[in-house]
């Protein structure tokens, strides 16, 4: 197990770090990108980013320098036009990597876009993480407040924000049962679901190990109102019988005029997924499943939007 890492605090300027996040996405734009490519991306990219850019990205903790090479600190992932730093510390420890496409963490970017966001709707992104759906609620017109518990996730939202240059969100550091959902015409979350091992505190950790009890609370402290849309993207343990989540999201909102709007995405088999989260958080793969997962048979992930 690892130990914890420290909390990195930013000192940039915001149109320093707005002038490099210009150049990154010029850069990206103009780059088509497979995995045989990734290391090239490296020494290209280098040449691109004055002294000075490179002294803000170390300065943050960005990046930082060993043995005479640059080396991500956070995983900058670019798509839709946004920008966004992820908390992968140091994802391969020797190559630095840039991922271009939509692959790492495919199914939030998904969530993301299908949000049904109008121009000038009220958005609140509970557990925001890095940001991700506060910023693409922004980039489609909405007005945007996204909330996190952890101090982490909330520092590293401010600058993805900044990086973008989209002012106008806003990121507070709460809990989201201290949040009020009444004035917003969307609400949304990815609640944490497993990512809780080792206590790495990274900006997605907190809350418990599944999913469905923090659902649970999110729904039945914002059970939707007239006109107003919960979105959630959840993934949920599953044994034979799929129709499990649907019955128990019935039982938590005791209201039969709410629509409930499920929608599977991919699902895996509980080793594979259990595997995949030892290798991101770079435990070693004999650590065992838990008891309590031990008899179901897969993750299923979920879009789910409730509208009343
Ligand atoms: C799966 S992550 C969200 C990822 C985010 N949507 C993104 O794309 O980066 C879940 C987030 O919920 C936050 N969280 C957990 N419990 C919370 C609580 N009680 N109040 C507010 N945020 C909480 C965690 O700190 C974490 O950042």
């Amino acid at each position: 197990m690892k130990s914890s890492l420290p909390v990195t605090r930013f000192s940039y300027e915001t149109s320093t770090l707005t002038r490099l996040g210009e150049i990154l996405k010029e850069y990206f734009r103009r780059k088509t990108v497979n995995q045989e490519v990734q290391s090239e991306l490296d020494s290209d990219l280098l040449t691109l980013l004055n002294e000075d850019l490179l002294q803000v990205l170390v300065m943050n903790g960005l990046v930082q320098i060993s043995n005479e090479r640059y080396i991500w600190n956070f995983l900058p992932v670019y798509s839709d036009n946004l920008l966004l730093f992820c908390d992968f510390p140091r994802f391969e420890s020797v190559k630095t990597y840039v991922w271009l496409s939509t692959k790492f963490s495919g199914g939030s970017w998904t969530f993301a876009r299908s949000l049904p966001v109008k121009k000038g709707d009220h958005v609140l992104d509970l557990g925001t993480g890095t940001g991700l759906l506060a910023l693409m609620a922004r980039l489609r017109g909405g007005i945007a407040l996204g909330v996190d518990i952890n101090p982490r996730a909330i520092r590293l939202a401010q600058l993805n924000r900044d990086l973008n240059s989209l002012d106008s969100v806003e990121f507070q550091r709460r809990d989201w049962n201290s949040a009020k959902g009444d004035q917003f015409d969307l609400i949304v979350s990815q609640p944490p679901f497993g990512f809780s091992l080792g206590g790495l505190g990274l900006a997605f950790n907190g809350g418990s190990i599944t999913g469905l009890q923090t659902t649970k609370e999110i729904i039945q402290r914002f059970n939707p109102k007239d006109h107003q849309i919960l979105g959630f993207f959840i993934h949920v343990l599953e044994d034979d019988s799929h129709s499990r989540f649907s019955r128990l999201i019935q039982e938590w909102i005791r209201d039969d005029s709410v629509n409930i709007d499920l929608q599977p995405q991919y699902s895996y088999p509980i080793e594979v997924w259990w595997q995949g989260l030892l290798r991101k958080q770079k435990i070693d793969s004999s650590f065992p499943i838990p008891s309590e997962f031990q008899s179901y048979n897969e993750v299923v992930s979920y879009f789910m939007y409730l509208s009343k």
